[in-house]
């Protein structure tokens, strides 16, 4: 059966779309089929992924045009043989009014995205929803449309906050997708000696318990080149940050399969 995931964190540049994109790559490789899906008008989801795999070119129909013809299908791009992707332009940016140029009526916007992609979702594995960093119609509706959320959260006070946040408005959102669930958070480790790192990691023991994840994602420099240039599996820095991503997935789909 199809899981949907959602990574959130209501705080930007925390490694949500590095995430979503990694995570996405490496589970395609394990043969997994994987759509991910660029719901964030900034695109970067969608520009890693597409330098990672040389897609070059103008995209036939944006996912803005296939959310207006109620048929995503029409946007998806396939990149490897498990792996699609909904990719994302600027003129997402009109998904909002759109949403309300259809309806009045708040609880219909919220369904809109689940409804789209009930269509196409059966075809694989994962669908994976990037998300923009704020509470909006495009978090609503990926997380209405979502089995689970998958929260990044940096050793940072802010995001410790954020990621709080994130996991109460999931709680709210229950009321429109009762399923949906914290499949854990991720701690991302901004300095793996900081003092702050520590005391933070222990204040969201206490706060998340058993959805702390036990693998952890460090700092590393690789990871800003594959955001500059696409992922490459190819010298030993890569394989490392690979192997760090890799454990993290193994344990979310551990989560999963003791769902
Ligand atoms: N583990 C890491 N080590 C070092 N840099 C990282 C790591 N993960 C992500 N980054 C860098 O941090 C920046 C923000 O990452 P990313 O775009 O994934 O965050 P985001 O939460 O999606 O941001 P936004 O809220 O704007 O969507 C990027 O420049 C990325 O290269
Ligand atoms: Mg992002």
């Amino acid at each position: 059966m199809t899981k949907t995931i959602t990574f959130a964190n209501f705080k930007g540049g925390v490694g949500k779309t590095t995430a979503s994109v990694l995570f996405s790559y490496l589970l395609q490789k394990s043969g997994k089929k994987v759509l991910l899906v660029d719901f964030d008008p900034q695109y970067n989801a969608t520009e890693i992924l597409f330098k990672t795999f040389g897609v070059k070119g103008k995209l036939k129909t944006s996912l803005f045009e296939a959310i207006e013809e109620q048929d995503l299908s029409k946007a998806v791009v396939n990149i490897t043989p498990t792996l699609d992707i909904l990719p994302s332009e600027i003129d997402l940016a009109g998904f909002p009014m759109h949403l309300y140029s259809l309806t009045q009526d708040k609880t219909k916007r919220f369904y809109f995205l689940d409804f789209l992609l009930r269509q196409i979702k059966k075809n694989y594995n994962y669908v994976i929803i990037d998300v923009p960093p704020t509470i909006s119609e495009f978090t609503n509706n990926a997380i209405v449309a979502s089995d689970y959320i998958v929260v990044i959260m940096q050793t940072h006070q802010q995001s410790l906050k954020a990621a709080a946040q994130s996991y109460q408005n999931m709680k709210v959102l229950k009321e429109y997708n009762p399923a949906v669930k914290l499949l854990g958070v991720v701690p991302y480790l901004v300095d793996k000696r900081g003092k702050v790192d520590n005391e933070v990691i222990e204040e969201a023991e206490e706060l998340f318990q058993h959805y702390l994840f036990k693998n952890c994602i460090m700092k590393r420099e690789r990871i800003k080149m594959f955001s500059k240039n696409g992922i490459t599996d190819e010298d030993m820095h890569d394989i490392d940050v690979l192997n760090m991503y890799q454990k993290v997935v193994n344990e979310f789909l551990e989560r999963i399969e003791a769902e």
